[in-house]
């Protein structure tokens, strides 16, 4: 399987919408992503095709020297086929590239597939925010990977 990871546009929109509204319980308003697209400088947002169909979409922050990864989906077809540890790894280069040296994000604590992959890129728990997400009073998990370089 040929993956081509790519800049998001905001021709994109409309598909990446629906691919999170399927992958999340509380999915990102249409605003926001195009928000990230269009007008956030510190957003660097990329999607993963497949056979010219968007597989997985990555948005992060970069704020000096930190990367935070603001959300990453992969489409249930296309999922246990690297698509997300691609886009994951394609994103973290290139912040370093951009001076960064750390990373962090939020995960939910029953969020056990993600929090596996994040793992195996070596962020750790770095705190929890309790009863962080409104839809069900889940808890939120902080991971941070502390050295980049
Ligand atoms: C989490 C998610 C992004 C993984 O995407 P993916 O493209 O299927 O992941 P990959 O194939 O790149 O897998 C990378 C690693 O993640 C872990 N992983 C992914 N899916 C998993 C699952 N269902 N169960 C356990 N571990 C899983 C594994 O460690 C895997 O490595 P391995 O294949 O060597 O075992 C995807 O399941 C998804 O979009 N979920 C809904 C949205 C979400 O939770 N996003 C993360 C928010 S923090």
């Amino acid at each position: 399987m040929s993956v081509d990871i790519r800049k998001m546009t905001v021709e994109d929109i409309p598909t990446v919408v629906a691919l999170d509204k399927i992958s999340f319980s509380l999915p990102w308003p249409e605003r926001s992503f195009r928000f990230e697209v269009t007008a956030n400088p510190a957003s660097r947002c990329w999607v993963a095709e497949v056979d010219e169909r968007i597989a997985g979409m990555i948005v992060a922050w970069l704020f000096v020297d930190e990367v935070h990864i603001a959300t990453l989906a992969t489409h249930p077809d296309f999922r246990r086929q690297g698509i997300a540890r691609q886009l994951l790894l394609h994103v973290l280069n290139l912040a370093v590239q951009e001076g960064a040296v750390s990373s962090f994000l939020e995960v939910r604590a029953g969020n056990v597939a993600a929090q596996d992959m994040y793992h195996k890129f070596g962020y750790r728990e770095s705190g929890r925010r309790p009863r962080y997400y409104k839809d069900n009073n889940e808890d939120a998990i902080l991971m941070t990977l502390e050295s980049l370089r």
